[in-house]
């Protein structure tokens, strides 16, 4: 049975108790005036038929005459209660109606249909209204997932395609140095492991599959800056490395490859010459965060809340040898957000990146 017709002989049903009651206590009022008997006054006793007296009906004269019309007066109310009953059910209902057409929709994969309903605030407007922020979401990501397994295509396209080129050369010119070739095709390949390895540790990082133990972030932060030191050293950057223990809970190799991810662009989008640096631990109330700045050019401030999107690069040596994979900050992102942690970007003053990731403190061993 439709909840349509439950509400509308709900609707119809209350409104003939109502009335059956409404009459009920009628009768019982009108009883009281009513002489149990019928009465008739002003006939002297023993007087013939014909002489008019005073008559004062009995109850069951009354009740001759009130039954019938109290029993129209109940049907009229079914009547009025079952067809007012559907219309007002309906209108109450139609919201209903409109949402789950629009979660047919969706099911069928329609992301772009809104419920859209207007009117007043209240339950149904509720729901409707966070199914609609629900598919905006669910839209969004879902566009963003595209984006990113294009871009990912595009990205692995790339050394593909530098393999294959030279590969031709070769063929047409069997003269060549064969060294340089095998130098060069290393080095291409090489680079797409490394981009395949990145995606990889995107989508561990993304599942949240990994193993959570005891991290000290001053101990990562140490590894992270001993690795880098000879990059560093050869781009003639300073590091300063300082702070306290920082305990939270997580994968080490997860957390080290976030710091590394950190540093290394600190490094190696620092200034040409003489630039530093600076990675710092602290513990406190809130949590434990690791912040990692560095010199650099002036950033543009909407351009940082751009940076962490997958192959997203800065401005210059996009299409260089150097350039990097643009992934270094989208997995940055992905393993703090794994880790329930939030990573702040801020340009400094003067130039420069400052990157801060904030985690929840490990509890007490
Ligand atoms: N520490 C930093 N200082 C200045 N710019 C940075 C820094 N880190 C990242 N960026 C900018 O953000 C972009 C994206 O960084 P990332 O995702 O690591 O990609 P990649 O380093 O491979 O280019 C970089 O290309 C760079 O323009
Ligand atoms: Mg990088």
């Amino acid at each position: 049975m439709s909840v349509r017709l439950k509400l509308t002989f709900s609707y119809a049903g209350f409104l003939l108790l109502a009335g059956a009651a409404l009459i009920a206590v009628v009768w019982v009022f009108l009883l009281r005036y009513v002489p149990a008997e019928a009465i008739t006054l002003g006939r002297a006793p023993g007087d013939g038929r014909g002489q008019a007296g005073l008559f004062i009906p009995g109850r069951s004269d009354l009740w001759n005459a009130f039954a019938p019309k109290a029993a129209l007066m109940l049907a009229l109310l079914l009547v009025v209660g079952l067809v007012g009953g559907w219309i007002l059910a309906g209108r109450m209902l139609a919201p209903l109606r409109r949402i789950t057409a629009a979660t047919r929709a969706a099911g069928r994969g329609d992301l772009s249909h809104r419920i859209e309903l207007e009117g007043r605030r209240d339950e149904f407007r509720e729901l409707a209204d966070s199914f609609d922020s629900m598919l905006a979401r669910l839209e969004a990501q879902n566009a963003e997932q595209q984006r990113f397994a294009a871009n990912a295509s595009h990205e692995l396209r790339t050394p593909l395609a530098i393999t294959q080129t030279l590969l031709e050369v070769a063929r047409n010119d069997p003269d060549r140095d064969s060294a340089e070739l095998v130098e060069r095709l290393h080095a291409v390949n090489a680079r797409a492991i490394e981009l395949t390895e990145a995606l990889l540790t995107l989508s561990r990082a993304d599942q949240r599959s990994f193993n959570r133990e005891r991290v000290d972030l001053s101990l990562v932060a140490e590894e992270a800056v001993e690795e880098l030191l000879p990059l560093a050293q050869k781009r003639a950057v300073s590091i300063e490395l300082s702070g306290e223990a920082a305990p939270t809970t997580g994968s080490q190799p997860l957390l080290l490859q976030l710091v590394t991810n950190l540093v290394h662009n600190a490094i190696v989008h620092n200034l040409p010459h003489g630039g530093t640096v600076r990675v710092a631990t602290a513990a406190g109330a809130q949590g434990v965060e690791v912040t990692v700045e560095n010199t650099g050019e002036e950033l543009a401030p909407e351009l940082l809340a751009t940076l962490t999107e997958p192959f997203r690069r800065g401005t210059e040596r996009i299409h260089t040898d150097q350039a990097g994979l643009g992934l270094g900050l989208a997995i940055a992102k992905s393993i703090v957000g794994a880790h329930d942690g939030t990573l702040t970007l801020a340009a400094r003053p003067g130039g420069g990146l400052r990157a801060t990731a904030r985690f929840p403190a490990a509890p007490a061993p």
